[in-house]
């Protein structure tokens, strides 16, 4: 098993990965986020990748998602883990509380969502009917209780198109719909990973109450304080995950 670590927004570095290798890649696609780094965690080796670029400075909808996941892919990946902030929409999703989803709902558009677009020729219906691969859900479950970490090991992922948050009402439906959590990133990444046949999981790391359930307005400082607990106990889990027997 070759490991990568796709980190979100509060995770850009993984302060623990002991860094031996960097990477650029360019991709048929276009260029990656960031450069690859490469290292390892407690002696195992792992691929490390910084979704919105290295400092922070690409929105979810301009994410290329194809090149990243290509660029992993090339690089031998077999594993993908997607650590993403979220709101939280479900009684069990408070703030700073860590998921690892096993459904999602995608509602954003206009994204390049599949590597089967220009050549209709070997168009590639996945089965996606459990976009998260189960193996790999376990794997970080076990992980966390080995670690004797506290984790929701449920829910549903919606995936809007951001990058605002979304209104009271959009919220109120997603939450109709069967959604527990609410993030900008998760898609098209989960079906990206699905089409290059690597196994692909997420960790939801959830940095405010969604729009109109909690208090107010949601602000920058309450979502940046909630993640810096949250990215510390995500951290955690990477490191359990990582020494984990394959
Ligand atoms: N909505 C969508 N994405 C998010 C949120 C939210 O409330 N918080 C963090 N990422």
């Amino acid at each position: 098993m070759t490991l990568a670590i796709i980190g979100g927004t509060g995770l850009t570095q993984l302060e623990e990965l002991r860094i031996i290798g960097r990477q650029t890649l360019h991709t048929p696609f276009g260029s990656p986020s960031a450069e690859y780094l490469f290292g390892d965690i407690n002696g195992t080796q792992l691929i490390f990748l910084a979704r919105h670029g290295n400092p922070h400075r690409i929105p979810p909808h301009k994410i290329n998602y194809r090149a990243n996941i290509w660029g992993l892919k090339q690089l031998g990946v077999t594993d993908v883990i997607g650590v993403a902030a979220v709101g939280g929409i479900g009684e069990h999703m408070q703030p700073a509380q860590i998921a690892v989803p096993e459904q999602l709902i995608d509602y954003t558009y206009g994204r390049e969502h599949s590597f089967f677009a220009d050549n209709l020729e070997h168009v590639t219906h996945i089965d996606f009917t459990d976009p998260y691969t189960p193996a790999l859900r376990n794997r970080i479950i076990q992980a966390a209780d080995n670690a004797g970490l506290e984790i929701c090991r449920f829910g549903t992922y919606g995936c809007t198109q951001g990058p605002r948050l979304e209104t009271r009402a959009e919220i109120k439906r997603m939450a109709q719909d069967g959604c527990d959590l609410v993030g900008m990133t998760g898609m098209p990444e989960a079906a990206l990973a699905r089409e290059l046949d690597m196994a692909y999981a997420n960790i939801s790391v959830v940095a405010n109450w969604a729009a109109g359930l909690g208090d107010g307005e949601i602000t920058m400082a309450e979502i940046e304080k909630n993640l810096q607990i949250g990215m510390t106990k995500a951290t955690e889990l990477l490191k359990a995950i990582a020494v984990l027997p394959v």
